[in-house]
């Protein structure tokens, strides 16, 4: 190119030297010799002559074709204006000037050329990360375009660049390409790709290569389709009718994907439900189960993630009280209840095992029903059931009615008085008492058990019994401020894992019976009349006797006295004489003493007589008696008096019978009475008659006078004494007079 230039300008040269020869008349153009003019530009060529004052010009092309421009000519200049220029202006042009005979001529090449616009920059698409792209540059309209080069730069790196040297084999206005296939990445984000364009051509006369030169700057956009969208549900992708879920998504691209919600429906087609990320669905109902759509969403692309919801029916509850089992006792009131929640209207009905309809007690309001069972008895004793029913569903649940009774303590029953050493039998009884199959019954003494029984029998008809428990011991003093414990424990079904408990006690007091009951005399048991005596009894026994004062009548009767220990008689008189008895008396029995007080009383009121008379005849009988009054322990002693002594008479109960009676019978007889207190004595002079016809005379009766108090028995040398006395005439016998006083 340079080379072509070159030679154009040496053909001018040689011209300019051909008419430097003539002088005066001169020709120059403007430019002067060359012009580079854009097509579709304006362009004027100027010729101008001096030295000649009305110089003719002409304009032609080297190769005599059309002008293709306008000329104007005026004075000494000729103006020849291509507007536009085209590739038809595309010549040497050459300028005559004519002064008379002088012609001058002057030449000026005009090249053309196109390159009006900047590179545009085309992709073949959106530029995404990982995907190869086409860049193509284009440059329209240029010419020369052998003498176009392009370059393609990434930021600051080189991508391509190309010459274009193809042969023109014609003059047109083309359009030029550049392409690259390029994979964007991540750190392409930014960048810019630049398309310069480069046109080689010469604007001036001079030798040096001026290029014009374009360029397009493009930031590359650069995306990430959407990828890994998730879906994360709260509280859970199951729920309930009436419950509310929150769904949100996310998703990863660059630019940052818009997410989007869609219900899919049974043809598979999408409903659009939301553009937020955020999905929130409230108050759900079956019909919104489903699968739940979400797409990331960018220019580039789409992702989708599918979540499946499950909105189950909410289930209705039904509860029961008090509980799954309820005990009560006989009498009390319980009420049954069956209350539903989570559901608007439930019916109710209520049974038994036995009994399938128990509409009478029960009551209804909204969604509770109660059963009242008032006053239960052991009918009652059964399982009750509700059934609910809502809409078409139905639950039924149950309550188990255990019914007890045990009303009262037990009672502790004694066969007897606690008397110690005697056995004594203790029962424990339980009233009214139900189930008595799960019954325990124990008796302690103290901490001791005693016995104890489970009763496990069978229970063929509901009913109340009482059930007792025995057993027989044998009390003892120590057992005395012991406690007797009867305790009770009913087990109630499962539900009550400790057993109801009831307990009685009872102290024991163990008696014991009156022993040792004893009397004291003061000042003796032997008195003189008239004197006083007390007499003291003590007893011993648990509780404290009591002291009781009899005495003991002839017939064994006893006669009560007094209720004080001391029995006190003042001033006795003999009649006080006899058999005392105390009795020493507690509830565990009696303990008796007897005692015998003697009131001595010296002998008096001896009354000597003789049957029938002081003066019998002859072979009569008579009795000389000596009775001594009302004085015991008196000794009688019946004497006759003679010239040789006394002659002690054996008389029997103090009578003396001579069955008959001699003349010497006739005397003094006498009788003596004695005692430790003293004696007292009489006599009688018996008379007797010689009789002439004895005639027997006896009357039985009379035998019964005698003495009213017999003899007692006399202290041995009482016996010697009274014997030598009486000089031993008669007799006397110790085993006679004993006998008599029995
Ligand atoms: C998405 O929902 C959130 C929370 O309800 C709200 O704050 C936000 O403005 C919503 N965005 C659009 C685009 O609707
Ligand atoms: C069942 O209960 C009803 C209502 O309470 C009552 O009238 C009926 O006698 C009971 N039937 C039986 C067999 O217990
Ligand atoms: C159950 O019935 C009794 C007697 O009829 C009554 O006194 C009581 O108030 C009732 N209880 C309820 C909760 O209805
Ligand atoms: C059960 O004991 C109670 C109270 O001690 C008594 O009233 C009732 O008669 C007794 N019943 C039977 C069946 O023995
Ligand atoms: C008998 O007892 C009473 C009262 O203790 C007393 O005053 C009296 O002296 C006693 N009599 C005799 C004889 O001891």
């Amino acid at each position: 190119m340079p080379g072509k230039i070159a030679m154009i300008f040496g053909v001018s040269n040689i011209l300019w030297i051909v008419f430097a020869a003539s002088q005066a008349f001169k020709i120059e153009t403007s430019p002067e010799s060359r012009i580079l003019a854009q097509i579709g530009d304006s362009i004027s060529l100027t010729c101008s002559t001096t030295g000649c004052e009305s110089p003719s010009f002409s304009w032609r092309t080297q190769i005599d074709s059309p002008l293709n421009a306008k000329v104007r000519n005026e004075g000494t200049k000729s103006t020849l204006t291509m507007d536009p220029v085209s590739f038809e202006n595309e010549h040497s042009y050459l300028c005559t000037a004519t002064c008379g005979s002088r012609k001058e001529e002057k030449e000026i090449q005009v090249d053309v050329y196109s390159f009006p616009k900047d590179p545009e920059i085309h992709f073949s698409g959106l530029l995404e990360v990982g995907k190869p792209i086409i860049v193509k540059c284009l440059v329209p309209d240029v010419y020369p375009f052998d003498r176009l080069e392009m370059e393609l730069l990434k930021g600051d790196s080189h991508l391509k660049n190309q010459e274009f040297l193809e042969d023109m084999d014609k003059k047109s206005l083309e359009t030029k390409s550049l392409e690259v296939t390029f994979t964007p990445t991540i750190e392409d984000i930014g960048k810019a790709l630049i398309c310069r364009a480069k046109l080689h051509i010469t604007e001036t006369d001079s030798e040096e290569s001026n290029p014009k030169e374009k360029e397009t700057n493009k930031e590359l956009q650069v995306y990430i389709s959407p990828k890994n969208t998730a879906i994360s549900v709260q509280p859970s992708t199951r729920l309930q009718e009436g419950d509310s879920v929150t769904l949100t998504c996310s998703s990863e691209g660059l630019p940052a994907p818009e997410s989007v919600w869609s219900k899919k429906l049974d043809n598979g087609n999408l409903q659009l439900l939301s553009g937020n990320a955020t999905l929130t669905l409230i108050a759900m109902k079956m019909e919104d189960s489903g699968i739940y759509v979400c797409e990331g969403v960018n220019q580039i692309g789409r992702n989708r993630k599918e979540v499946e919801l499950i909105v189950q029916e909410k289930p209705f509850t039904v509860d029961i009280s008090p509980g799954h089992q309820v005990a009560a006792q006989v009498g009390d009131s319980i009420v049954l209840t069956c209350s539903v929640t989570d559901c608007e209207s439930p019916s109710f009905s209520w049974r038994t095992q036995r009994n399938s309809s128990l509409s009478g007690m029960v009551r209804i309001v909204r969604t509770e029903s109660t059963v009242n069972l008032s006053s239960v008895s052991l009918e009652n004793e059964d399982q009750y059931l509700c059934t609910v029913t809502c809409g078409h569903r139905k639950v039924e649940k149950e309550i188990q009615v255990e019914l007890y009774s045990f009303p009262q303590d037990p009672e502790i029953e004694m066969s007897d008085l606690l008397v110690s050493g005697n056995p004594v039998t203790v029962s424990c009884k339980v009233p009214f008492v139900y189930p008595f199959d799960h019954l325990e019954i124990e008796i302690r003494k103290g901490e001791t058990l005693m016995v104890n029984k489970y009763f496990s029998e069978e229970m063929d008809i509901k009913s109340l019994k009482n059930h007792s428990l025995e057993m027989t011991f044998t009390p003892t003093t120590e057992d005395t401020g012991n406690v007797l414990v009867c305790q009770a424990k009913l087990h109630i079904g499962e539900m009550e894992s400790e057993p109801k408990q009831r307990q009685s006690t009872q102290t024991l007091y163990v008696n014991v019976a009156p022993t040792d009951t004893t009397v004291l005399f003061n000042p003796s048991s032997i008195l003189e009349e008239g004197s006083s005596v007390n007499m003291t009894c003590s007893s011993n026994g648990i509780p404290a006797p009591k002291i009781l004062w009899s005495r003991q009548l002839s017939n064994g009767d006893l006669q009560l006295l007094s209720e004080t220990t001391t029995l006190t008689l003042i001033s006795t008189k003999m009649e006080d004489s006899g058999i005392y008895v105390c009795e020493g008396i507690n509830q565990a029995g009696i303990s008796r003493k007897k005692v015998e007080l003697t009131i001595q009383v010296a002998p008096k009121d001896i009354q000597l007589t003789a049957f029938p008379s002081e003066s019998v005849k002859e072979g009569d009988m008579v009795i000389i008696s000596c009775t001594c009054g009302n004085v015991p322990e008196t000794w009688i002693i019946l004497k006759k008096k003679t010239e040789m002594g006394d002659t002690v008479l054996k008389s029997i109960d103090g009578a003396y019978t001579i069955h008959k009676v001699q003349l010497e019978d006739a005397g003094v007889y006498e009788c003596e009475s004695k005692n430790k207190v003293g004696s007292e004595l009489r006599s009688l002079t018996l008379d007797v008659k010689g009789r002439e016809n004895n005639k027997d005379y006896f009357s039985p009766e009379l035998l019964v006078l005698y003495c009213t108090f017999s003899l007692i028995i006399p202290a041995f040398g009482m016996i010697i004494y009274f014997a030598r006395k009486a000089n031993m005439k008669g007799s006397y016998s110790l085993v006679e007079a004993q006998k008599s006083k029995v």
